[in-house]
C-alpha cells in the first residue's frame, strides 16, 4: 500500500552547489553529477604523484560527493595503484582475475564472459575489514551499454521511516562470500577458502568513521542474514533494506568513455555494474582500498 513517503521530495541531504559547482574547493572543480551523489572532478592528472593539498581535496570531494568521476585519464595499472595508495593500503582480491599488477583487477568481458557485477553490492563487505574506496578505469567501453550505477547509502538510510530506523538500530548482518564467488567454487576450494575468509559480522546500520553519517550497510549479494531474527522475518527485512539502493532519487547513473576512472566511497554507496551490451567488449581495471572494520 502506498503512502505519501513513496512520492515527492525525500527527505535526505544535499549537496551545497553554486553556479554548477560544489563551493569550497582550490584546486579541483568538482561538478555535481546529481542534487545527492556523485560528481565530476576537474582539474588534476591522476597519473602524476599528489602534493599534499590535493589529497586533501580529493579526500574531501570524495567523502562529501561519495563518487568522484574523472574523464581522459590514460592510466597505466601502476600509475593506478600509486594514486590509489595515497588513500590506504590496497588489497589483492582472492577471487577476482588481475590484471598486470596482482593488485588491479582486470574486468574483461565479451562475447564469452558475460557481465555478472548487476547486482547491488559494497566491494568485498563479506571481509573482516572491507574496503574503504574502489578506483575503475575504463580501458575499453562498448558503442551504447554498460554503465555503472551508485546509490548514496547514507541517504537511504535517511529516507527510511522513523519506526523502520528504531528497528534496525543495534542488528547485525552476516555478509558471506559463499553465494556469489563461492559459487565458482569446488567443495574443496570452498572450505579452504571459508577458512580463509569466514562469514563476517557487521552492523546493520553502520557509522561512517569520517563523516559521522549513518550509512545502511546491508547488500542484496553478500549479506545471507539477520543475526538473531527467525529466516522468514531476516529474509523479508532484508529484502526491504535492500531495495532501497534501487530508489533513484539516491542514485547517480555514469556513462564510461575510455580512460574514465571512477572513485568511489565501499562505505557509504553501493553500486551496480548494467549488463546490457553483451555481446560488445567491455574491459575495466580496479583497484580496492583496503578500510576499517565497520562500527
Ligand atoms: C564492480 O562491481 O566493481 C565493477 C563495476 C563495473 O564494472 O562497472
Amino acid at each position: 500500500m502506498l503512502s505519501p513517503r513513496h512520492f515527492g521530495p525525500r527527505p535526505i541531504r544535499t549537496l551545497p552547489e553554486e553556479n554548477g559547482l560544489v563551493p569550497g574547493y582550490r584546486r579541483i572543480r568538482v561538478r555535481p553529477a546529481t542534487p545527492v551523489i556523485g560528481a565530476t572532478v576537474e582539474g588534476v592528472d591522476l597519473r602524476k604523484p599528489l602534493d599534499e593539498e590535493l589529497f586533501r581535496e580529493l579526500e574531501r570531494a570524495l567523502l562529501q560527493c561519495k563518487v568522484l568521476f574523472f574523464r581522459d585519464q590514460p592510466i597505466s595499472a601502476a600509475e593506478q595503484l600509486a594514486f590509489a595508495r595515497h588513500f590506504g593500503e590496497v588489497e589483492v582480491h582472492p577471487f577476482l582475475p588481475a590484471g598486470e599488477v596482482p593488485e588491479v583487477i582486470r574486468f574483461e568481458k565479451d562475447e564469452q564472459v558475460k557481465g555478472v557485477e548487476n547486482i547491488w553490492h559494497s566491494d568485498v563487505s563479506w571481509r573482516e575489514v572491507p574496503s574503504m574506496g574502489s578506483i575503475l578505469h575504463a580501458i575499453e567501453v562498448p558503442s551504447v551499454g554498460g554503465d555503472t550505477l551508485w546509490a548514496d547509502m547514507a541517504a537511504a538510510w535517511q529516507g527510511l521511516p522513523d519506526d523502520l530506523k528504531e528497528r534496525i538500530e543495534g542488528l547485525e548482518a552476516v555478509h558471506d562470500f559463499a553465494h556469489s564467488f563461492g559459487l565458482l567454487l569446488s567443495p574443496e576450494e570452498l572450505e579452504e577458502k571459508r577458512r580463509q575468509f569466514p562469514p563476517a559480522v557487521h552492523p546493520v546500520v553502520r557509522t561512517h568513521p569520517r563523516t559521522g553519517e549513518k550509512i545502511l550497510y546491508v547488500n542484496q549479494i553478500f549479506v545471507s542474514h539477520i543475526v538473531g531474527l527467525e529466516e522468514e522475518e531476516s529474509d523479508r527485512l532484508l529484502a526491504e533494506l535492500c531495495a532501497q539502493a534501487a530508489i533513484p532519487e539516491y542514485q547517480v547513473r555514469f556513462r564510461w568513455e575510455p580512460h574514465s576512472v571512477a572513485f568511489w566511497d565501499n562505505r557509504s554507496t553501493q553500486h551496480y555494474a548494467v549488463s546490457d551490451y553483451w555481446p560488445r567488449r567491455r574491459v575495466m581495471e580496479r583497484v580496492t582500498i583496503i578500510g576499517e572494520r565497520p562500527r
